[in-house]
């Protein structure tokens, strides 16, 4: 991160130096920018559905939101944007290398002992679904337009992501009571402010909400949700409730179909752009205090 100083320092009075005090912003390079969300995830190396597609150097001013499209990056240059950031996948090594990310589903899923050899055949069917649509994707497509008009072009998906089932998983682990029901987790979530703020509701997609909870783990922060191979994974090794952040209405038929539409087991879908905000928010927060104006958009939950 660069600082620019009023040039008092070379004789000139503090007023004329004092030209602009967008000129007094702190500026940050996209590298920079990737590098805070690193660090606030607790990552070392950057997940394969996180890229900077175009960088920007000594940006003032970030747009931020979950999706972007072309006519976005156009909009971001009026207004006077040097780089818009996108949580889901804008193109490049992040939609071609998208499936490397959901062996991360793997971790989640040993971390709460499913066996190890589970957990990766669970992936490896996820990874042989999304493969071909990865390989036969437009990578280029939006960086090519952002190159064109002439900004900054980043997405960071998993980092936001991992920082959203952390403080779910965390806030859980925290301030559940004792021999909890399903309805007591979807309580203690309404905790977290973009639950409270987004306009969709927190929903019992399998089982009950008077269940008791039993053993439960948040699958998150792995590319997308882990569809019928993740969640049979943990059904049949000793979970009893799933949380994803959304699912397709196919793989939860199937998945009633497996397990029963309202038996013991319990699948509760928190909300797509209300789960993903809780991350982005963090950052966004984050990114603000270093002196970055970052505005947000597209679906970001405002808390
Ligand atoms: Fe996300
Ligand atoms: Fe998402």
């Amino acid at each position: 991160m660069k600082s620019l100083w009023p040039a008092s320092a070379n004789g000139r009075r503090d007023s004329e130096a004092l030209i602009s005090s967008e000129w007094l912003r702190p500026t940050m390079d996209t590298q920079d920018i990737l590098d805070v969300a690193l660090r606030l995830a607790s990552q070392s190396e950057i997940p394969a559905d996180t890229t900077i597609n175009v960088p920007a150097r000594n940006a003032r001013r970030a747009l931020f939101g979950i999706d972007v499209e072309a006519a976005d990056l156009l909009m971001a240059k009026e207004k006077g944007y040097d780089v818009v950031i996108a949580h889901h996948p804008t193109g490049g090594s992040a939609t071609l290398d998208f499936p490397k990310v959901l062996v991360k589903h793997a971790d989640i899923l040993t971390r709460h002992g499913v066996p190890r050899a589970v957990a990766d055949a669970a992936v490896r069917e996820m990874q042989e679904e999304r493969e071909p649509r990865a390989h036969a994707e437009n990578y280029d497509r939006l960086p090519s337009i952002a190159r064109l008009i002439g900004i900054g072009l980043m997405c960071i998906h998993n980092p936001c992501d991992e920082i959203g089932r952390r403080v779910m998983d965390e806030t859980l682990r925290a301030k559940l009571k004792p021999d909890p029901r399903v309805r007591d987790a979807i309580d203690t979530l309404y905790g977290i402010p973009e639950f409270q703020a987004a306009k969709t509701r927190i929903a019992v997609r399998m089982g009950k909400i008077d269940n008791p909870l039993g053993k439960w783990a948040v699958h998150h922060g792995a590319g997308t949700n882990g569809g019928v191979p993740v969640a049979r994974a943990a059904f049949e090794h000793g979970i009893d409730t799933v949380f994803y952040i959304h699912i397709d209405a196919g793989a939860l038929r199937r998945l009633w179909e497996l397990f029963g539409r309202e038996g013991s087991k319990n699948l509760v879908v928190t909300g797509h752009v209300a789960s993903d905000s809780i991350g982005i928010n963090a950052l966004v927060r984050e990114l603000r205090k270093r002196g970055l104006r970052v505005d947000t958009y597209s679906g970001i939950v405002d808390v």
